[in-house]
């Protein structure tokens, strides 16, 4: 399979800041890459790099075989970008906007209409096509900025944290428009904090921290690097943390490891419920109250843990905040799917 996207070695620098640090990363033709890392690892910055809005300071990219540095112009035609903050002018109906990026890709009129009632087809905005944007909620807004994107149906595609601000109805909403894409055959590079997102729509994942790939593969070979289930209990007291950790390592397989803020004691297991139910049982004899307890199959953020040593979400307690100058707040509830929020 040929590779559709290509960086090796990139490297970009503000100022004291090393966004890139030595990025490596391959993509093959018909497949999706996720890039998946906490806010500031340098995902913004590299789908920049990407689609020629950005000079690395050093190192190769290329898109569909062109490269990044040498032939901006015709590498912008085989793309499409869309953005963490939907880039859709308000005072416009949603046609009107689809439209107006067909004229900007010198369609012609009359096809640039024709593709325009289409991907409000597709999107699931055709209800909507004639409203001002203004009045439309976050997640028909990010649809309509994926649109954008497709208009001139480009053969490779960057979604920049597609869903980072919608509610859980908005993203399953996009989710469902990706994975059509994907079918499609489109060439999908898509960032990500959210590890069941690349969990469900990736081939492949790249784990992104400080501008460098940290770990890669698919979504069960990283899961396989922190082992299998666990055992997740919360106590109501953290005085009995050393307690309840000494009788997890007595029913666990590895070491327990105790989260003291969340009062949280974790311990790989294999013997499943029979262990959950064991465990119980001697929290219960030495007198430990628990909150909480359920057995856990690894999630991709446990993967992040293991690789960093922090959670892939911890640094994003209200969502991204890496363009300070954008007035839009993708995390304002009021932006949730709700049709008709003005
Ligand atoms: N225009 C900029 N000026 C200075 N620093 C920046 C700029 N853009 C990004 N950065 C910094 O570069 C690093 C990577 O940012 P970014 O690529 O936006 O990460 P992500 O998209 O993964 O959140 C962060 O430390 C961020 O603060
Ligand atoms: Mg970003």
């Amino acid at each position: 399979m040929p590779t559709a996207i290509r960086a090796t070695g990139l490297v970009k620098k503000y100022g004291a800041v090393t966004a890139l640090d030595g990025l490596d990363l391959e993509v093959e033709e018909g497949t999706v890459l996720g890039l998946l890392g906490p806010n500031g690892a340098g995902k913004t910055t590299a789908v920049r790099v990407f689609t020629t809005l950005l000079r690395p300071d050093s190192g190769h990219a290329e898109v569909a075989g062109v490269d990044v540095l040498r032939h901006p112009k015709e590498l912008r035609r085989r793309i499409g970008v869309s953005g963490q903050y939907a880039a859709v002018d308000e005072h416009l109906t949603g046609f009107e906007n689809l439209d107006m990026v067909g004229r900007l890709y010198h369609l012609g009129a009359a096809a640039s209409r024709a593709r325009a009632r289409e991907l409000l087809e597709q999107f699931d905005l055709a209800h909507a096509a004639e409203r001002v944007v203004k009045g439309w909620s976050g997640g028909m807004r990010r649809r309509l900025d994926l649109a954008g994107a497709l208009v001139a149906q480009p053969p490779v595609l960057f979604l920049d944290e597609p869903t980072t601000g919608l509610d859980p109805r908005g993203r399953v909403g996009m989710w469902n428009v990706i994975e059509g894409l994907v079918r499609g055959g489109t060439t999908l590079l898509l960032t990500t904090q959210y590890l069941e997102e690349a969990d469900r729509l990736a081939d492949r994942i790249a784990v992104i921290d400080h501008g460098r790939v940290i770990a890669l593969g698919t979504a069960d070979e990283l899961k396989a690097q922190v082992g299998g289930e666990r055992i997740e209990v919360v106590l109501l007291d953290p005085a009995r943390l050393t307690t309840a950790r000494h009788e997890a390592a007595a029913v666990g397989i590895e070491e327990p490891g105790v989260d003291d803020r969340d009062r949280r004691v974790t311990v790989a297991v294999d013997g499943g419920t029979t262990d959950l139910v064991e465990l119980l049982g001697r929290l219960d004899r030495a007198g430990i109250e628990v909150l909480e307890a359920g057995l856990r199959r690894p999630t991709l953020d446990d993967v992040f843990l293991a690789l960093t040593g922090h959670h892939a979400e911890a640094e994003t307690p209200s969502g991204d905040t890496d363009d300070p100058n954008q007035p839009d707040d993708p995390d304002d509830p009021a932006a949730g799917e709700q049709e008709g929020v003005a």
